[in-house]
C-alpha cells in the first residue's frame, strides 16, 4: 500500500525523504514522488516505477529545502502513471499534498470543485484534497497566520468520506507542515531540532525511536522544534510521546540476502520474545487482560478474525483455544465477517489477529464487534498500531519488525501467543489439570531450540525446490491442524513464486480435486497430528497411485515413509504448537522456489505489506 514520509528540520530534506521511501519499498508501490519547499516556492518531482527512478530525476540533488513530503503510490484510483503519482498540487501551486487511503466521495467532490472553476490533471481521488484546501484557504482569507492554513486543512478533511493519512505543505508557511489521519496509519518521529513523519515506523527508525501516534481526526502542525496537536474541533491536545523498543538494525537485512530469509531465521528469537516472561510465575502472566472466571464462563463463543496469514494463524490458534477453554471458537476472514451480520453480543469474545495492526478489514470487523457489544482483543505486532487503539484490550506478539511482504515470523509468533493465551484462559477458568497446563508451558519454552533444529533440517529443501520451480501447479494436503499449516504453506508459495497452488483437507480430495492429479504433479503433505496421520497417508497414497511426486513434512519418527519422494522430519511437539515448526520447511521451500525463479521475494508483484484500504 502507499507509503508516506515527511521531514521538517535543518538538513536538506530530499535525501532523508528518499531514504525513508526506500525503507517503505517493502509495502509495495508503483510510483514515487517528493515535494520540498524551496526559496522560490514548492518543488515537485515524481515518476513511475521504483524510488531509483525518482532519485535519477535531474535536479533532485540541487533541492535545498529543509522541509518536505514524500510518497510511494500503490494505485487505487487511476492507473500507475507519473500524473497519478503523489504529491499532488492545487491549481495555484500553493499546496502540495500526499495521501494514503481512499476518498469514497471523490467523484462528487471533483464535480463540485469543477463547478467552482478548478481543473484536474490526474484520475486520482487525492487531487481533490489540495484543491479543497485551496478553496477553503480563500474562504478564510481574514484568518491570521497558521490558523488560516490549519482551518483550511480541517474544513477540507471534514468534506472527505473514506480513509486518509495526509501531509500538506504550503508555500506561505515554509517552516511548517500539517498532517492528519483517519483510518490510515501515520506516526510522527520526534528528534532534536527536527521532526519526521511516516506511515510506518521502520522508515524513520534510524532517525528516532520516540514517536507520537495520531488518533483519527487529530491534526498536527510540525515545525523543526515543535509539534502542536489539535482535535477535530481544533482544540489543543496534549500528546504523550511513546518509545519504540525496535532498533534500526532489527529493520535492516543484517547480512541476509533478503528480509524474508532473515525473518525466517529470526523465528527462534522471535518466538522466545513472544513468550517473554509470561511463564515465570506459577500462573501465566497477562497483566494487560482483565479476564475473570465469571467473564470467561459467561462466554458462549469466541471469534478469531483476521486476514491472510494472520487468519491462518487463527486457524491454528482455534484448536488450542477451543480445546483448553472449552468455548466454541470460530475463525473468520475479516472481509467476510464485517458484512455477514455475525452473531456477536456481550457473551462473545472477538480476537483480532494482525501483524501490522493496520489492516482495514480487520479494523472494520473490530469496530462492528464493539458496536454489537462484544469484548474485543487485538493481537498485533506493532505497538500503538491503529487496531490496538480501537480494541478494548491489546496484547503484542513482540516478533520485531517484519519487513518482507510475505509474513513468516509474525505467523509463528501469533500461533505461540495464542497458545500462551489459551493456557492463561484455562488457568483463569480452572478447567484443566495444572500439571497438564504446565507440561504445555514446558513445550512452548523448548520451542526456540526446536525452531533452530527445524531451520537446519529444512535447508535440504533447496534441491527439491530446483525440481519444482518451473511447475504450474502445486497441491498441499493435510487434515485438522495440518490442513491449517498446509494452507499457510500454500499461500507462501503462491505469493512469492507466482505458482498456482491449492491447499485441501485430505478427505476432500476424492470430492473433486483428485481429477487434477496426474503424473509428475507435486503434492506436499503435512503430517503432524498423530491421530490423523494414517488418514492423511491414505490420501497421499491416492495421489501417488496417480503419478504425483510427494514431499511430506512430518514429526512422526516411526512412520513408514518409503512411498514418498522427499521427507522432512521435524522435531516432535504437541499438535497445538506443531504449526510453528511445520510451517518452517514450507516457508523455506517457497523461498527457495522463488529464488530459483529469480524473483524479488521481499516485494512480490501486486502485494502490499499492510492492506490499509478495503
Ligand atoms: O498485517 P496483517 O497481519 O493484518 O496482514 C494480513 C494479511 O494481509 C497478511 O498476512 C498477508 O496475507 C501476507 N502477505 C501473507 O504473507
Amino acid at each position: 500500500m502507499c507509503g508516506i514520509v515527511g521531514y521538517v528540520g535543518t538538513k536538506k530534506a530530499s535525501p532523508i525523504l528518499i531514504n525513508g521511501l526506500k525503507r517503505l519499498e517493502y509495502r509495495g508501490y508503483d510510483s514515487a514522488g517528493i515535494s520540498t519547499i524551496e526559496k522560490d516556492g514548492i518543488s515537485l518531482m515524481k515518476d513511475m516505477g521504483r524510488v531509483k527512478n525518482l532519485e535519477n530525476i535531474s535536479g533532485i540533488n540541487d533541492l535545498e529545502g529543509t522541509i518536505g513530503i514524500a510518497h510511494t503510490r500503490w494505485a487505487t484510483h487511476g492507473k500507475p502513471s507519473k500524473e497519478n503519482s503523489h504529491p499532488h498540487m492545487d491549481n495555484s501551486k500553493k499546496f502540495s499534498v500526499v495521501h494514503n487511503g481512499i476518498i469514497e466521495n471523490y467523484e462528487s467532490l471533483r464535480e463540485d470543485l469543477k463547478s467552482k472553476g478548478y481543473t484536474f490533471y490526474s484520475d486520482t481521488d487525492t487531487e481533490n484534497i489540495p484543491n479543497l484546501i485551496h478553496y477553503y484557504y480563500t474562504k478564510y482569507e481574514n484568518e491570521k497566520g497558521i490558523e488560516r492554513f490549519l482551518k483550511s486543512v480541517r474544513s477540507a478533511c471534514l468534506d472527505l468520506k473514506g480513509s486518509f493519512a495526509i501531509e500538506v505543505i504550503c508555500s506561505d508557511f515554509p517552516d511548517n507542515m500539517i498532517v492528519v489521519r483517519k483510518d490510515s496509519p501515520l506516526v510522527i518521529g520526534k528528534a532534536e531540532g527536527e521532526n519526521y513523519l511516516s506511515s510506518d515506523i521502520p522508515a524513520i527508525l534510524s532517525f528516532t525511536r520516540t514517536f507520537y501516534l495520531l488518533d483519527d481526526y487529530e491534526f498536527a502542525i510540525l515545525s523543526k522544534d515543535d509539534v502542536k496537536f489539535y482535535d477535530k474541533d481544533l482544540n489543543p491536545v496534549n500528546k504523550e510521546v511513546k518509545s519504540i523498543e525496535w532498533d534500526a538494525v532489527g529493520a535492516d537485512k543484517n547480512g541476509y540476502e533478503d528480509y524474508m530469509l532473515k525473518e525466517i531465521y529470526e523465528q527462534a528469537t522471535s518466538t522466545r520474545e513472544t513468550v517473554g516472561t509470561r511463564f515465570q510465575g506459577p500462573k501465566t502472566a497477562f497483566e494487560e487482560l482483565d479476564f475473570t472466571k465469571e467473564y470467561l464462563s459467561s462466554l458462549t463463543r469466541i471469534y478469531i478474525v483476521a486476514c491472510g496469514t494472520a487468519m491462518h494463524a487463527g486457524l491454528a490458534g482455534k484448536t488450542v483455544i477451543e480445546k483448553l477453554s472449552k468455548i466454541p471458537t470460530e475463525v473468520d476472514v475479516a472481509s467476510e465477517f464485517r458484512y455477514r451480520d455475525p452473531l456477536v453480543d456481550e457473551k462473545t469474545l472477538c480476537i483480532f489477529l494482525t501483524q501490522s495492526g493496520e489492516t482495514a478489514d480487520t479494523i472494520a470487523a473490530l469496530k462492528l464487534s464493539k458496536e454489537k457489544g462484544a469484548k474485543t482483543l487485538a493481537i498485533s505486532n506493532v505497538i500503538g498500531s491503529s487496531i490496538t487503539r480501537e480494541a478494548d484490550l491489546s496484547i503484542y506478539t513482540h516478533a520485531g519488525p517484519e519487513i518482507a511482504v510475505a509474513s513468516t515470523k509474525a505467523y509463528t509468533s501469533q500461533v505461540v501467543l495464542m497458545n500462551v493465551l489459551a493456557i492463561y484462559m484455562s488457568e483463569v477458568l480452572e478447567n484443566n489439570d495444572q500439571k497438564y497446563l504446565d507440561s504445555l508451558k514446558e513445550e512452548i519454552l523448548e520451542l526456540p531450540e526446536k525452531v533452530e533444529e527445524t531451520l537446519k533440517i529444512s535447508e535440504s529443501l533447496k534441491d527439491f525446490a530446483r525440481q519444482v520451480y518451473q511447475e504450474k501447479d502445486v497441491f498441499y494436503l493435510g487434515r485438522g491442524v495440518d490442513h491449517a499449516i498446509a494452507t499457510e504453506g500454500c499461500l507462501k508459495l503462491k505469493e512469492i513464486s507466482y505458482i498456482h497452488s491449492e491447499s485441501y483437507a485430505g478427505g476432500e480430495l476424492k470430492h473433486g480435486t483428485i481429477a487434477l492429479i496426474e503424473k509428475g504433479i507435486t503434492v506436499i503433505g503435512v503430517l503432524t497430528d498423530k491421530n490423523l496421520v494414517k488418514k492423511s497417508i491414505s490420501n497421499l497414497q491416492e495421489v501417488i497411485t496417480r503419478g504425483a511426486k510427494t514431499l511430506i513434512i512430518t514429526n512422526q519418527k516411526d512412520l513408514d515413509t518409503k512411498a514418498f519422494d522427499v521427507v522432512v522430519t521435524i522435531p516432535e511437539s504437541n499438535t497445538f504448537i506443531s504449526p510453528v515448526l511445520a510451517v518452517i520447511p514450507l516457508q523455506l521451500f517457497a523461498y527457495y522456489v522463488a529464488k530459483e525463479k529469480g524473483l524479488d521475494v521481499d516485494k512480490p508483484r501486486n502485494l502490499a505489506k499492510s492492506v490499509t484500504v478495503e
